[in-house]
């Protein structure tokens, strides 16, 4: 008998990191069945006319602020997966900084169901690597975390950075076990000297956030946790890359071997200290959005594989929090997870970049990176249907109103792109079709640390570690006491 495909897709342009070509897909229970001619697919129970459109595996965000649990003014699981599913993303990983924040097991468990019964797309959830969490590293591990979060300088949510000695600790813990440990590389110590300073005498408009935070920030953070990891062997990514000047480091140690990625935001890219003025306290993010001599060296870093992620840090707040007058309480961050698409897909018309290199950024390089290739990030026969549909023609305007996040405050506001996801399939169902929320996709969503595989981790100097050092009793010490 021959197989009855559930959907196929024809006259569509798909596209790889590779290549762009012609061709139709078979999806059957989630999964893609066959790539290729028209009349090499099988009968299907439904099909879908792409002409015109591109087929672009679905983006992978790796860095996503959903809120959920702790803060439902800004967003939660489910506007925050809406959201994601218009602007073509299919998976996402969510940041710890909820609250509780989540740093045990029995924390990450609650988030998995309440995510598991709310989300419209694929997630994974990160566990926080702090000083209370060091000894917590291998429950969280089997409680299925897609990856460590470690804040080396304080952001939203106040989660303590850990010191040097606890971030070694922490990187030694962490590197048998084969995660990546996503850092957000800004030094804590330079920025509160700096910003205590600010205050006092009196800085309070939006241009003293950048003031605060130098490039330097990140160029000593970057190169102190590449240290780490070259020591320990633990897998690190360095988390919203904003500078020029923290490539040098990251360079070095990608030459030097050390298993260092890194990734970049749209508003990173495409805003400068140019657009203070226009949009005040809503660019306060951190780090913060730079001078526009940054932008270019980004993209060079981009196209030459020393970032190898695009991502958006999509760090929702409500229009109250982004308004305030004083700088120094504006909340930090703002939505991107819906708009990262058509925003790339715009640069690309202009001819930044190619559209294979953009699935490289969006898709291909996130599901490698975090051991889900080749069942993400590609779509070729046996991964998962997970699909963006988008006409790459279309130009259209971003109004915060239109947005499918809860909070409708960005930069973006009045921006205008070319490329619009039309469809977003996840595992072979339409999620949004026709820009119309599919009803029944409310807990579609699968956390995908199941199907996780990281290769074989590496840990170094493992007679040095402090459990190494601490795990034999020293009689020649005991008898000294
Ligand atoms: C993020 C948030 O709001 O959670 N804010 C931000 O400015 N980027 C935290 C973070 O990723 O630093
Ligand atoms: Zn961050």
């Amino acid at each position: 008998m021959e197989t009855l495909a559930d959907l196929v897709i024809h006259n569509g342009t798909v596209v790889s990191a590779e290549a762009t070509f012609e061709a139709s897909i078979a999806i059957k229970d989630g999964a893609i069945l066959a790539v290729g001619a028209a009349e090499a697919m099988p009968a299907a129970r439904e099909t879908l006319d792409a002409t015109g459109l591109h087929l672009l595996p679905g983006a992978i965000d790796d860095h996503v602020h959903f809120r959920d649990p702790g803060y439902p003014q800004k967003e939660d699981f489910a506007s925050g997966t809406v959201a994601a599913a218009f602007g073509g993303v299919t998976t996402v990983f969510d940041m710890p900084n909820t609250i509780p924040a989540v740093d045990d097991a029995e924390t990450l468990a609650a988030k998995h169901a309440m995510a598991a019964e709310k989300a419209h797309v694929d997630f994974g959830l990160y566990a926080v690597l702090g000083e209370n969490s060091i000894t917590r590293v291998n429950e969280l591990v089997e409680g299925g975390v897609i990856g460590f979060k470690l804040y080396m300088g304080n952001t939203f949510g106040r989660i303590p950075s850990p010191s040097t000695g606890a971030t070694l600790e922490a990187f030694e813990e962490v590197a048998p076990t084969g995660k990546r440990i996503s850092l957000h590389a800004e030094t804590n110590s330079i920025m509160e000297r700096r910003e205590a300073r600010l205050r006092e005498i009196g800085r309070t408009k939006p241009l003293a956030h950048l003031a605060a935070r130098p490039e330097v920030v990140a160029v000593e953070a970057v190169a102190r946790a590449a240290i780490l990891a070259e020591w320990t062997g633990a897998r690190i990514h360095v988390l919203h890359i904003s500078s020029a000047a923290e490539l040098r480091p990251l360079r070095e140690a990608k030459e030097r071997g050390v298993d260092i990625t890194g990734e970049t935001c749209p508003h990173y890219l495409m805003l400068s200290s140019d657009d203070y003025a226009r949009c005040g306290g809503i660019i306060r993010v951190n780090p913060p959005v730079r001078e526009k001599h940054n932008q270019e060296p980004l993209w060079a870093a981009l196209l030459d594989g020393t970032i190898d992620v695009i991502a958006t840090d999509h760090a929702p707040h409500s229009v109250e929090e982004k308004t305030r007058r004083d700088i120094w309480t504006v909340d930090c961050g703002f939505s991107g997870v819906e708009t990262q698409m058509p925003l790339m897909l715009t640069e690309v018309a202009r001819g930044r970049a190619s559209i294979c290199d953009y699935v490289r950024w969006s898709a291909v390089n996130p599901a490698k990176l975090w051991g889900l290739y080749p069942r993400k990030g590609i779509l070729q026969p046996g991964a998962d249907a997970d699909i963006a549909i988008v006409d790459l023609r279309r130009r259209w305007t971003i109004r915060d109103a239109e947005t499918h996040s809860t909070a409708k405050i960005s930069p973006w506001d009045g921006w205008e792109v070319q490329g619009l996801p039309l469809h977003t399939i996840v595992r072979g169902k339409f999620v949004v079709r026709d820009r119309i929320l599919q009803i029944g996709t409310r807990g579609w969503g699968q956390s995908v640390h199941a199907i996780q595989e990281m290769p074989t981790p590496v840990p170094r100097n493992v007679d040095q570690t402090m459990k190494a050092i601490t795990a034999t009793e020293r009689p020649s010490l005991r008898a000294a006491v």
